[in-house]
């Protein structure tokens, strides 16, 4: 069986990553986990980009050599994959062998159908974007500072011709509307394509930048970035080999939107039908993050490091409150395709409610009064009225869906409805009041008691399970206080059943302790 084949980007590896890298990852992983839960076999890369101008000028401005450089930051990016509990298959980086050698394939065959050409450059050139620029990039005359210094530059180059291709990918999108998520992002690109394409320009003289794959037709020159970066699709899984065919093509590229147009639905697109592949079947596009409404960006984070000042980038709060709740709110909080602002405040909020009042409440709760009232063990529901019927149905409601809001990657929505259910088992609890009812020498009472345990047993069971693909650790944890194992596969996991009844309940334990909000003046 073909795996689901789902990547990110490559994070650049000039620098330290940050909440962006973070949550692509994060969102692809939580994709990636919810298709294995529901059986299909998955194979999940990510990787580094590492050749290029800014790579190379962060390696000199730091006095060493630019693989050195890389070498550490991918220590460091694949130490954040481990901490963030990302589980992905594959890790590939553009300076090894296994991808070179396939950019290097690529390339020749694309030259040997005569679809690359010697032509001469003329153009801005932003190093900092490492793209040459149009006049139509400058704002009231000037480049934006987004570019940072632009220099003329003319230089023969080799091209790749775009254009001939352009009225196929217009096809391509009308005849497949759902090709990119969210579908507003499609138009964007369509519109793209109502203007002729210029040539893409794919090399760079080794002796301006000497940190790239040379040419294979012609060493003096080594690719520019996307035909090295976009290549790692299909380099990781051994493009030219049999195993190759086993896996491509991708069923999503997950992806911010900054790189979508030309890069992933232009550039992407015409390279793979020139090479007679498949396409990918879907581009999923997130949005921004953004930190008190600017770009969260690596570089100034840096530049404050730099200034000797304290910096608090979101990604701390991994440390301070584990992966799984910082997870959680990545996911709860940014509707996949939208932007989304990181703040102290409103990570507090919904830690605080959601996880601390309303999750961590409800196991609290089950595991206090399974130790008072059944010899810490759930026990068997005999009891069915009104209180239950409401809960079940309520969870009935929910129930189906899970699978078609993750399908759409409505991971925030998804999340909402989980935690009205979860508030639904706190009041089914306020409504029930067990502890009140074990007072009661009235048997029926004691047979509510029992029933209304078990039913918060089942409901937190049912809430880990709909929450491993977001909070693995923390659902695994969960089901252990219920005597479960992990879920593997989701398969007759999210129906309400009897199946927790004789198992034995942890230890008492606070899952999410509260964060306490800051005092004024301390
Ligand atoms: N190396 C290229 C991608 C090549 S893919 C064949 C690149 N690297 S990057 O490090 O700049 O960005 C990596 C990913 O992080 C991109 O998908 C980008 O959109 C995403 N993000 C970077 N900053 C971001 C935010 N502030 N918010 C969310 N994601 C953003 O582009």
């Amino acid at each position: 069986m073909k795996p689901f084949y789902i990547t990110t980007a490559i994070d650049y590896a000039n620098g330290s990553p940050h909440l962006g890298h973070a949550y692509e990852k994060v969102l692809a992983d939580v994709v990636a986990r919810t298709r294995r839960l529901r059986g299909a076999p998955v194979h999940f890369l990510t990787g580094l980009d590492e050749h290029g101008q800014k790579v190379q000028q962060s390696a000199q401005a730091r006095g060493i050599e630019p693989q050195a450089l890389c070498d550490t930051v991918a220590v460091e990016f694949q130490a954040l994959l481990k901490t963030l509990g990302i589980s992905n298959d594959d890790y590939i980086r553009t300076t090894a062998p296994r991808h070179q050698s396939v950019v290097r394939a690529i390339l020749q065959k694309l030259f040997d159908q005569g679809l690359i050409y010697l032509g001469e450059y003329r153009g801005f050139y932003s190093a900092r974007q490492e793209q040459f620029l149009l006049e139509k990039d400058k704002v009231n005359g000037q480049w934006p500072e987004i570019y940072g210094e632009v220099v003329e530059v003319v230089e023969p180059n080799y091209f790749f011709p775009l254009e001939p291709h352009r009225a196929w990918l217009r096809d391509f999108l009308d005849n497949n509307p759902g090709w990119i998520f969210p579908s507003f992002r499609q138009k964007q690109v369509v519109e793209f394509l109502k203007e002729p394409l210029n040539d893409l320009c794919i090399s760079r003289p080794r002796e301006r930048l000497g940190w790239g794959i040379p040419l294979p037709f012609d060493e003096k020159y080594v690719t520019y970035v996307w035909f090295d970066a976009l290549v790692n699709y299909v380099s990781a899984i051994g493009y030219g080999t049999p195993e190759f065919d086993k896996i491509w093509p991708a069923d999503a590229h997950v992806i911010g939107k900054d790189i979508l147009v030309p890069p992933h639905a232009v550039y992407w697109p015409i390279m793979l039908k020139s090479l007679g592949l498949p396409l990918p079947k879907q581009l999923l596009v997130h949005g921004f993050w953004f930190t008190s409404g600017k770009k969260e960006s690596k570089s100034d984070i840096e530049k404050a490091k730099a200034l000797g000042q304290k910096v608090e980038s979101p990604l701390d709060f991994i440390a301070t409150h584990g992966a799984d709740p910082f997870r959680y709110f990545l996911l709860r909080e940014m509707a996949a395709g939208q932007d989304s602002d990181f703040s102290a405040t409103q990570f507090t909020a919904r830690y605080n409610s959601e996880l601390a009042d309303d999750l961590g409440n409800c196991v609290a709760r089950l595991l206090n009064m399974g130790a008072r009232y059944s010899g810490g063990r759930v026990p068997a529901a005999t009891v069915d009225e009104d209180p239950e019927r409401t809960l079940r149905a309520e969870w009935g409601r929910f129930a189906p869906e899970i699978y078609t809001l993750g399908d759409g990657y409505q991971f925030h929505a998804l999340l909402e409805k989980l935690n009205t259910f979860v508030k639904a088992i706190n009041r089914y609890l306020d409504v029930r009041s067990p502890w009140k009812l074990a007072k009661s020498a009235d048997p029926a009472d004691q047979a509510r008691v029992a029933t209304s345990l078990a039913h918060l047993a089942e409901a937190v069971r049912l809430v880990a399970a709909t929450l491993t693909p977001v909070t693995p650790q923390v659902s695994a944890r969960i089901l252990g206080l219920l005597g479960q194992p992990p879920i593997e596969k989701w398969d007759g996991q999210l129906d309400w059943g009897a199946r927790l009844a004789g198992a034995t309940l942890g230890e008492k334990v606070i899952l999410f302790p509260k964060i306490e909000a800051e005092k004024p003046g301390i």
